[in-house]
């Protein structure tokens, strides 16, 4: 394939051509990736996608709207049509297309997409990345994975960050797995309670406690209070890695929390788990995942990168999870089919 006389010859005879044409297309996208990123990124940081919910506008409108020279607007704009997040409509207008519209509709995808700076910043030079030379901002964002204190404020946005990106994790992960049987739900990590909530929501009798920093926890009572939900809940302002989990619970869920930590930690949390539950328990895990056998581009290239940039944690595959729930002694692992392994990977796990 490396060979020039013969990609000459598969690019022109006409049994090859067409996966010749598709294979390059596929390298170029590759190549051009990083573009395709930046452009999404000052269309949502320039609000574009959502001025255009109101109706399709001009180049000049969105030029003067936005501060930026029409002739470079225009450039934006084409890029976004040829990104199929924009489209032509008449009178020279551009209006959204359903995955545009969806990027304003998808809840917490438009604050992924800004705070992405952040991470494209720890990329730069991914040569230096990959030999572990930079030292990355990623974790600073995200300041609990250090422990220690944590100002509120700044607390106060990552918990947003997080409530925001969670219903899309928390429908799929209720998608994947019944709780029917449960009684009392303790979520560990559960940062602003809205997996709870969603299962608040889906199971009327279920009890609900939420485990997370003393940071974290209690900022989480007023959300359950305008969902009329406060009486459902119990909070539990603790650190798993220095207390233990409390007893109570015949279901504890651990929600996009084990990718944010070592190998030990996560060891020592899962067997903490293993001691609060009573035998017929079940510790229910969901966060993206690496492929098994199969790398995938979610899992392997871009949650295994974020994770590698936080330092703490890494991104791991639901057969090593699965692992690891054994060698905390639970014996039954299942691992239910993802409907979207980009959002979510869940694992039911029974202590019997
Ligand atoms: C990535 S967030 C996930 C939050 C929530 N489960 C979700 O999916 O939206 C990780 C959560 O784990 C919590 N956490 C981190 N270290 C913790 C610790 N040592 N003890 C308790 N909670 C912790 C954080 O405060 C944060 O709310």
């Amino acid at each position: 394939m490396a060979s020039r006389k013969f990609q000459k010859w598969a690019a022109g005879f006409p049994l090859t051509r067409g996966l010749v044409r598709r294979e390059g297309e596929a390298m170029f996208d590759l190549l051009a990736g990083f573009c395709h990123s930046q452009v999404l990124m000052a269309l949502v940081k320039l609000k574009i996608p959502h001025a255009l919910m109101d109706g399709p506008a001009t180049v000049q409108e969105l030029a003067l709207a936005s501060s930026v020279p029409p002739e470079r607007m225009e450039i934006l704009l084409r890029a976004g049509v040829a990104l199929k997040l924009l489209k032509y409509k008449r009178a020279g207008r551009f209006g959204l297309t359903r995955t545009g519209a969806a990027l304003v509709g998808v809840p917490g995808l438009v604050q992924m997409i800004d705070h992405h700076d952040v991470l494209y910043r720890d990329l730069s030079d991914p040569v230096a990345f990959f030999r572990g030379e930079v030292e990355t901002e990623l974790a600073d964002f995200w300041p609990y994975v250090f422990g220690g204190d944590m100002d509120p404020a700044v607390a106060a946005t990552y918990s947003d960050l997080m409530a925001d990106s969670q219903v899309l994790v928390a429908e799929d992960t209720l998608r994947a797995i019944s709780l029917m049987g449960v009684h009392k739900l303790m979520d560990v990590g559960g940062g602003s309670g809205a997996f709870l909530r969603a299962v608040g929501q889906a199971y009327k009798n279920i009890d609900l406690t939420l485990f997370d920093l003393p940071e974290v926890a209690p900022a989480a009572t007023h959300r359950f209070a305008n969902a009329g939900m406060e009486s459902r809940l119990t909070v539990q302002s603790r650190s798993f890695k220095t207390q233990a989990i409390p007893f109570g619970a015949d279901a504890i869920s651990l929600i996009r929390v084990l990718y944010d930590h070592s190998d030990e930690t996560v060891a020592d949390l899962l067997s903490k788990c293993f001691d609060a539950l009573p035998s017929g328990g079940r510790l229910i895990i969901s966060e993206p995942m690496l492929g098994d056998t199969k790398p995938e581009r979610a899992g392997d290239v871009y949650f295994a990168l974020y994770t590698l940039a936080m330092r703490t944690g890494k991104a791991r595959s639901a057969a090593s999870i699965g692992e690891m729930c054994r060698d905390a002694g639970f014996s039954q692992v299942t691992f239910p089919k993802a409907s979207r392994p980009f959002v979510t990977r869940c694992i039911d796990v029974r202590k019997v």
